[in-house]
């Protein structure tokens, strides 16, 4: 398959050449089949539309031609970096900076790699691994409220809505590039560190009471006490640390509202406790590396 148009960024790993589609049936599709060949490594794939775009759990990606920043990566990261909570945190923390730097606003990670503005979902991220590693990234761009409505989505925002006007696609997409290319330079030079905080400082759930759901099909509850690429750390029954890998979290993972105790008062308790004082939750997507 040709493309459109090729374009060069003065960077370091990422978009050295961005090739441009006018349609593809999935822009990770197009870089999986470049991952043969190391020398592909920090390619950039980008289409107008999409016919088979893929989302988390195998759903269908639609957008409308041109609406969405809709663009793939293609990666080989040295094994120490080929862990998926280090590859999820690199790519939203990386797409949640241009944005922020964009729309001028906050950008919150949704657990893993879903991006909000002021609550609604922005941009979505799926990243599948072979041999290589592919960042496949759904970015509104010019969608309307009235739009979302219409199509059912009403938990979705898009660049134009925040900015008041559409955005032009290309320095989007450069500044996209050029965020990731940064944080993916660190992570290089083995600053891990960095990284982390971002992450959890987007995240913003560090203190509050969480359900999270385990690849072996059990859950479990409490208040999250620190979380990083090795570990998440949650506070059940006030002084004990239950610390799970985030490899392990499959199923859903979510932050809950807990009423305080009728009891003590306090918010917090044994785990039986918690649970029965649950109410409404928000909740985070499982991990889609594979
Ligand atoms: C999600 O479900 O939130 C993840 C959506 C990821 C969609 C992007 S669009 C570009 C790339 N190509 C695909 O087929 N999917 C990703």
């Amino acid at each position: 398959m040709t493309s459109r148009e090729t374009r060069h960024l003065d960077t370091r790993h990422l978009g050295r050449s961005i090739l441009l589609f006018d349609e593809v049936r999935s822009t990770n599709d197009l870089a999986a089949s470049m991952a043969h060949d190391a020398d592909f490594g920090g390619m950039v794939f980008v289409a107008g539309h999409q016919s088979q775009g893929r989302g988390q759990y195998g759903r269908l990606w639609q957008a409308r031609p041109g609406a969405s920043l809709l663009m793939s990566v293609l990666l080989f990261p040295p094994p120490e970096l080929r862990r998926p909570a280090i590859l999820t945190a690199w790519a939203a923390v990386g797409v949640a900076e241009a944005i922020a730097d964009l729309a001028d606003a906050p950008v919150h990670i949704k657990w893993p790699n879903d991006l909000l503005v002021s609550g609604r979902k922005i941009c979505g991220i799926l990243i599948e691994q072979s041999g290589a590693v592919v960042i496949g990234i759904g970015l509104n761009l010019n969608q309307t409220a009235e739009e979302f409505a219409a199509n059912g989505l009403l938990e979705a925002t898009s660049l134009g809505i925040v900015l008041g006007k559409a955005p032009d696609p290309a320095p989007v997409l450069e500044a996209v590039v050029h965020r990731l290319d940064e944080w993916y330079d660190r992570l290089l030079w083995g600053d891990l560190v960095t990284l982390q905080s971002a992450w959890k400082q987007r995240l913003g759930l560090l203190g509050r009471p969480v359900r999270v759901d385990l690849a072996d099909g059990t859950t479990r509850f409490g208040r999250l006490r620190d979380m990083t690429f090795y570990g998440v750390e949650l506070e059940t029954g006030g002084y004990t640390a239950d610390t799970i890998r985030p490899e392990l979290i499959r199923g859903r993972c979510r932050s809950i509202g807990i009423r305080p105790s009728p009891r003590t008062g306090r918010r917090g308790g044994t785990d039986r406790e918690v649970r029965g004082r649950a109410r409404g939750f928000f909740w985070l997507f499982p991990q889609t590396l594979r």
